[in-house]
């Protein structure tokens, strides 16, 4: 029987969440109905509010040393759930990982070193290396199946030179979840041209039946040495506001060399809440992690369902990972201003543009489906009305 209840709807307005915080400033209006940036519209689950309130009764908010159970769960939680042996010394607190890519930006490569990133994805893999002078390099996902592939010989040529390759693993906005035959090529591609690769597994705790995610550093040796990892519990948990994330690095020389960059500024510190919460999620999150996983499953299928039922000329790219349903809206036949009137000014929804993640992601609306089913019942028939009455 369920025991939490993922239908509650929280008033999430007024509370200087970014989801309602900044719709004037980046829509150009409030009246809409956000499911674009990637939190939860679900409560954070009590266990992790109740650590953070016992915490707090202590009364004292002074300087904090590191939580002893923090890594003991870290490990615990790799191990049972992605099959992923870390060592201790292995992990390294980080404070976010769009971040962490910038301080690996800094501590491996110079201004106008190439840095590769697939297209689309997520958007700060993109501009990160760009704000700070990195040459980017954009290797084009293509589509097979409603599913983004790689196409490993342009992937070769593209690799050429290349310092540094930003890996979403799994795959946001697609949410593509890389086999082991996929991450292994990569991985043999990266040896060859000597690139440092970048794994990023935010999205592996939100893995749909029957895919598996794949930590990257596990696919081979040559994976394990050339791989910087970054996890946090936050997508899965709903803790991003807390930011807490971790890297683990196998390879000692280059553990050595972000660590050192990590410390230099104290980057590598937490705040008092960051720890105890990723602790919290790892130790006691298994069973609310399964029920929210089972009523963001039911999203999913009631989002294709009713494209499928109502509006066929939209096509949702199933996710294989992630609450995040990435819309193929080509079959409307409107340009990226037309896209954008229907979605904001006659539909009144926010939702992520696809073409925010790169020049690919034209004509594509990411959806955020982690949000109480009659929010996202609104939401569709908002769409839909639109539509119907609009073109
Ligand atoms: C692939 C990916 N990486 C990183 C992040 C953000 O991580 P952080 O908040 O730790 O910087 C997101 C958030 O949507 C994401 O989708």
């Amino acid at each position: 029987m369920a025991r939490y209840n993922f239908d509650e709807v929280v008033d999430r307005r007024h509370s200087d969440c970014l989801k309602y915080g900044v719709l004037q400033d980046r829509w150009g209006r409030t009246d809409l109905l956000p499911l674009w940036v990637a939190d939860m519209d679900f409560r954070t689950p009590d266990f992790i509010l109740d650590a953070i309130r016992q915490r707090l009764d202590h009364g004292i908010l002074g300087y904090t040393a590191s939580d002893s159970r923090w890594k003991p769960a870290i490990m615990g939680w790799l191990k049972e759930h992605h099959n992923f042996e870390v060592a201790l010394h292995e992990i390294t607190f980080i404070p976010g990982i769009v971040r962490g890519i910038a301080f690996v930006l800094q501590a491996f490569t110079e201004p106008g070193d190439k840095v590769l990133v697939f297209d689309p994805v997520y958007h700060p893999f993109f501009l990160v290396p760009q704000h700070s002078g990195r040459q980017l390099v954009r290797h084009k996902l293509v589509q097979a199946d409603g599913q983004y592939v790689i196409d490993f010989p342009q992937l070769d040529k593209d690799l050429e030179d290349v310092k540094v390759l930003v890996l979403s693993n799994p795959h946001n906005p697609g949410g593509r979840v890389w086999t082991a035959d996929e991450l292994q090529q990569i991985a043999s591609l990266a040896e060859k041209h000597r690139t440092l690769v970048i794994s990023d597994e935010i999205h592996a705790d939100l893995t749909w039946d029957p895919y598996r995610h794949i930590p990257y550093a596990t696919v081979s040796d040559e994976a394990r040495r050339h791989s910087i990892t970054f996890g946090s519990p936050s997508k899965a948990f709903n803790t991003p506001g807390i930011v807490s994330s971790y890297s683990i690095v196998p390879n000692g020389t280059i553990r050595r060399k972000l660590n050192a960059y990590l410390a230099s500024g104290e980057f590598d510190e937490g705040n008092m809440f960051a720890q105890l919460v990723t602790a919290e999620a790892y130790l006691h999150g298994e069973e609310w992690l399964k029920e929210a996983k089972q009523y963001i499953a039911g999203n999913i299928g009631y989002v294709e369902q009713f494209f499928s039922n109502n509006l066929p000329q939209i096509r949702p790219m199933r996710p294989q990972a992630s609450f995040l349903v990435f819309l193929d809206c080509s079959g409307l036949g409107l340009n990226h201003e037309q896209l954008l009137d229907l979605f904001i000014d006659k539909a009144h929804l926010a939702l992520d543009d696809g073409e925010k993640f790169g020049p690919s992601g034209q004509h594509f609306m990411r959806l955020n489906v982690a949000t109480p089913r009659s929010v996202l019942q609104q939401a569709l028939q908002q769409l839909k009305d639109a539509i119907d009455h609009y073109l």
